[in-house]
């Protein structure tokens, strides 16, 4: 057996496709490239959700209904952050609010729970910094809604369009770590809340959805473009690994590290952000992927999703600190349709491990 389950089929799925070898990410029959050039966050849900429930589910109807949730849910932070809460990470903290939603394997609960990490998120960062939470604006899509109770100010197209290509980018990635767990839980039939509290309690880990705030550490770590060979030597000298490379699945780049990093560009071009970031990040990649070469040469190790993500919600204006949080915003839908299509279709999921411990002694 493989402790990581490599190469085990655990389910069937018409959600999402991760081709490891191509480098290539279908989410229902749409390439990623063509999914992120057309589509809001509303536009994939739409895609990932549909035939999963009772209602017809269009982008137009679950703008409308996120909206309306995400104003909803906003007593929920009034209600409940006190001061133990807010001592947490963010991601932990959004864990917590999340768990005191109800329950329920319909629609409406999957709205909720889209929509509830939008509106914890933003609010969670504003009160640790000392500022009042800025209430949800239900006219808003859920991207430009986000930015505005983070930031207090309306986003620019730039930005909306960003967070769009992030969140449509992260929706849905196969069976992944949290992805699995979400339906291991739904397997059982406890409810979508409980999916979504198992998974995002998988996506924390570094190894999983905690990397990019390292990432962002990193680069600040090397400060220069000629300093980036140098430094990373010193952290594989030391045992660590380059946060930003590698994948279970992809042996060649990860489509959606350039996904990100064409998103990222407009925000940078229009003088959003500092330029001069994109350039360091590149001399850094550029180094990296060297040096992986020349140091692990049977083991293809190349730039993932978190590389081009710390840069962009960097740009945005998330805290390193929340950067997994994000993450679980885009990915809640994915969890949601999962969880759904294994209540559907699935059964109780019960492997079977092989005892290797001592046997009683023999009387
Ligand atoms: N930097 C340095 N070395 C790395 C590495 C990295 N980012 N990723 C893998 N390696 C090395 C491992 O140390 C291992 O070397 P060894 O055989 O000498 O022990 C070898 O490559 C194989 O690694 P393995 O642990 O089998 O890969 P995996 O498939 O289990 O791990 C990741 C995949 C993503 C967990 C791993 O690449 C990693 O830790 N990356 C950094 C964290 C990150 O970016 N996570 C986000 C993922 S989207």
């Amino acid at each position: 057996m493989k402790s990581g389950l490599e190469d085990v089929i655990a389910a069937e799925t018409k959600l999402s496709d991760v081709d490891g070898a191509a480098g290539r990410l279908i989410i229902r029959g749409v390439s990623l490239d063509d999914l992120v050039a057309t589509s809001r966050f509303e536009d994939v849900a739409a895609l990932l959700l549909d035939g999963l429930f009772d209602e017809h589910i269009d982008a137009t109807s679950i703008r409308t209904q996120l909206g309306a949730a995400r104003v909803a849910l906003f007593s929920h932070v009034e209600a409940a952050a006190d001061a133990t809460l807010l001592a947490l990470p963010p991601v932990d903290a959004v864990r917590a609010l999340l768990a005191r939603i109800e329950d329920g394997e319909d629609f409406a609960s999957a709205i909720r729970l889209m929509a509830a990490p939008a509106v914890f998120l933003p609010a969670v960062l504003r009160l640790q910094k000392g500022d009042a939470p800025i209430k949800p604006d239900a006219s808003l899509s859920q991207s430009a809604d986000i930015l505005r109770m983070l930031t207090g100010r309306v986003p620019t197209a730039e930005q909306t369009a960003g967070l769009d290509a992030y969140l449509v980018t992260i929706s849905d990635h196969g069976l992944n770590a949290s992805t699995f767990a979400s339906r291991v839980i739904a397997s059982t039939h406890a409810g979508l809340t409980s999916s979504v509290l198992a998974a995002i309690s998988a996506l924390k880990g570094p190894l999983h959805g905690g990397a990019p705030g390292p990432v962002l550490d990193m680069l600040d770590g090397v400060g220069k473009p000629e300093n980036a060979r140098e430094w990373l030597s010193h952290a594989l000298d030391h045992g660590e690994r380059l946060m930003g490379f590698g994948h279970r699945i992809y042996r060649v780049r990860d489509p959606r590290a350039d996904a990100l990093k064409t998103a990222l560009k407009p925000i940078f071009a229009s003088g959003q952000a500092d330029a001069g970031r994109i350039a360091l990040a590149e001399a850094i990649e550029a180094a990296a992927l060297a040096l992986l070469k020349e140091r692990k040469p049977d083991r293809p190790l190349e730039t993932n999703v978190e590389y081009y993500t710390a840069l962009l919600l960097d740009a945005l204006g998330f805290p390193r600190n929340a950067f997994t949080g994000v993450f679980a915003i885009g990915r809640t839908v994915g969890w949601i349709a999962h969880a759904r299509e294994q209540t559907l279709d699935g059964r109780l999921i019960r492997p079977q491990s092989r005892y290797v411990g001592p046997l009683p002694k023999a009387a």
